[in-house]
């Protein structure tokens, strides 16, 4: 299966290989087609191979030869169908896509459609994509189809029967599914061929002032995310370790100091520590401090083992009467009596540990215990309560739960252990990003972070994910004082009017598009971007000259006005004293963090689950 681009790249290639008797060089490919990178020109190329219209030569640097044309098959694409709310079902053929008929098999008549929507993302089908239909009037229960429902209103969803009727299943956790009495099928999805083409053409058909390259090769979809210590702990919004590697590996070298300036749970840190950067983290949630630190501080994997099954041993014979219940406010609204019990039990069972650092890593597989066994709906980063039933029936086995946690937590600084950079620095601070941290001006090598994608209220809570943890292992002197959290991260305040200095049209064409509809929201936005500011500002204080500062970062939707954070850093920035290099655009694969804008107070108008972020490369001039 291959689209009209990469036909036009193949028959380049055919073409040039008549001529030279050897293949083009991926510099040729880009020039040719006028591509924004060599890693988009590479894309062509292993698309071409994995549909055997290539052969793979691998290291070699004129690496294409054309194989034998397999048999292939056109097939007309017959319009757009919504992966969203259901459209018009209209055939309408406009081109055709030519595919390998080893993909699709011999049976059957097929057709394509153009998949507009984002309600089918876990599936792998995004806004762009083509689908490839087998025409069939019957479905098995989970197969996704072409649903027409409602007179003639065609979508694409899961089918599933349930009680006499049928249940049309998005898959996108935000979005609620369909319920008809019934529905006509037309097809199975047999094959999705992600659209390249289209998006880059979509990101760069405006007259915009800085360019967005759309690169697959950053999506590391399908990829393990959780080795050495980077899944000790659930925290939202982490860095995916292979992007943040890539990062370092790219703009920074061994023996640097490199600093995350929102450090979260540390994965960047994690990272820099095994390819031998120094690093600094700073963030202002003091779990992500605790979490990072035990993260990135190696503990001999033998003495960790010995502790934790002394400390099984121990936790068995405490008895009721010994415990200390912790004293924070609606710790009943969250937590059964005898969870209570349990998890007290266990701490004081970790707590009795002398060597510090081996405590506070076992108090980590504690923390996720006390999520799990509370009565939140673990699913969530806000903390929302399980209703009745559910929340009757609820009887955690809390020792379990720490023991599967904790083995697995042992194993994962077992690897790390073995192959951290052992000559390697991390240093954790809490402070506020906005400010100055007490890192030496110009000390900096390279900074790769990832800021919150808005204010906590209609993004991610990150102090309230962290509340009833923090509550539990004591972090701070009084536990009710987690509540206040989110106040202090960036656009936890909302400002007091719309006036600002920010110099960053992007900016400016947003927050009034936002006010014109809701003048609150706006504000919040508009908070968030003046403390970003100060960030940048602090960035660019401590970052050597000539060196680079990486962020990811999502252009969230407010009001149904999609808001380019991607260029508005870049405005900010460059008027600081960097420039933008790059502003590569990478798919979040699976269900990372879907977010949530129930303000818009419409039932099932949830606004958004973001499903792209933006890498923006600045350089300090
Ligand atoms: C997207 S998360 C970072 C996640 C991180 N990359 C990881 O892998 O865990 C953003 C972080 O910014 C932190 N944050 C928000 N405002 C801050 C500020 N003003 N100063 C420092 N950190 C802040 C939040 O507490 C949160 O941990």
């Amino acid at each position: 299966m291959i689209t009209k681009k990469q036909t036009q790249v193949l028959d380049f290639i055919k073409l040039y290989m008549a001529k030279h008797s050897y293949a083009p060089s991926l510099e040729e490919i880009k020039k040719k087609f006028k591509l924004a990178s060599v890693s988009t020109a590479h894309y062509y190329i292993s698309k071409l191979q994995d549909a055997g219209f290539l052969n793979k030569e691998h290291n070699q640097p004129r690496a294409v030869s054309t194989v034998k044309a397999k048999q292939t098959v056109e097939i007309p694409i017959l319009g757009a169908i919504a992966a969203g709310q259901p459209i018009e079902a209209m055939e309408i053929p406009d081109e055709t896509i030519t595919i390998t008929r080893d993909e699709i098999g011999k049976q059957g008549k097929h057709y394509a459609l153009r998949v507009q929507g984002s309600s089918m993302i876990d599936e792998g089908i995004f806004d762009g994509d083509i689908v490839v239909i087998r025409k069939q009037e019957v479905a098995e229960n989970g197969q996704t189809v072409v649903a027409v429902i409602d007179d003639n209103q065609a979508t694409l969803k899961k089918l599933y029967r349930e009680n006499g009727k049928f249940r049309l299943q998005p898959a996108n956790p935000t979005l609620f599914p369909i319920y008809r009495d019934e529905v006509e099928v037309r097809g199975v999805v047999v094959k999705i061929i992600r659209n390249l083409e289209s998006q880059l053409d979509q990101g760069q058909s405006r007259d915009e002032k800085y360019v967005r390259k759309i690169d697959y090769s950053w999506d590391y979809r399908g990829e393990k995310t959780k080795s050495h210590t980077h899944g000790i702990h659930t925290y939202p919004a982490m860095f995916i370790p292979q992007v943040g590697r890539r990062l370092l590996e790219t703009y920074s070298k061994e023996g640097d100091t490199i600093c995350d300036i929102f450090c979260g749970s540390g994965s960047a840190l994690v990272e820099s520590r095994l390819i031998g950067r120094n690093a600094y983290g700073i963030d202002l949630n003091p779990l992500a401090i605790f979490l990072a630190k035990a993260k990135t501080t190696p503990i001999n994997p033998q003495k960790l083992t010995r502790e934790y099954i002394a400390l099984l041993d121990r936790v068995e014979k405490i008895k009721d009467k010994e415990i200390q219940r912790p004293d924070f406010n609606n710790i009943n609204f969250w937590f059964k009596d005898k969870v209570i019990v349990k998890l007290a039990k266990l701490k004081k069972a970790i707590r009795e540990i002398k060597d510090e650092t081996i405590q506070n890593f076992l108090m980590v597989a504690f923390s996720e215990t006390v999520r799990y066994s509370s009565n939140t709906k673990t699913g969530e980063f806000k903390l929302v309560r399980v209703k009745g039933d559910k929340r009757e029936k609820h009887d955690p086995d809390v020792i379990g739960i720490f023991r599967k946690h904790a083995e697995k937590n042992i194993a994962g600084m077992t690897d790390f252990c073995r192959d951290t950079k052992k000559d390697s620095w991390t240093k954790i601070i809490y402070g506020d990003s906005s400010k100055d941290n007490g890192i030496k001006a110009n000390s900096i090598d390279c900074i790769i972070t990832s800021p919150p994608y808005g204010d906590s209220r209609t993004t991610v809570a990150y102090g309230q994910f962290s509340r009833l943890s923090a509550q539990w292992i004591d972090i701070f002197d009084d536990p009710n004082d987690a509540s206040g959290v989110d106040n202090d991260l960036l656009g936890g305040r909302a400002t007091k009017n719309l006036t600002h200095t920010l110099s960053s049209d992007y900016l400016k064409e947003s927050l009034e598009k936002i006010a014109k509809q809701d003048e609150a929201r706006a504000k919040d936005v508009l908070s968030f971007n003046i403390g970003l500011n100060e960030c940048l500002k602090q960035a660019y204080r401590i970052l050597k000259p000539r060196k680079y500062f990486c962020l990811v970062v999502g252009n969230r939707l407010v009001k149904q006005v999609r808001i380019p954070t991607d260029f508005i850093i870049a405005e900010l920035a460059e008027k600081i004293g960097f420039t933008c290099e790059d502003i590569i655009v990478r798919n979040i694969p699976g269900k990372r963090m879907p977010i949530k804008n129930s303000p818009t107070n419409i039932v099932g108008a949830l606004e958004e689950t973001m499903n792209k972020e933006s890498i923006v490369v600045l350089r300090k001039n």
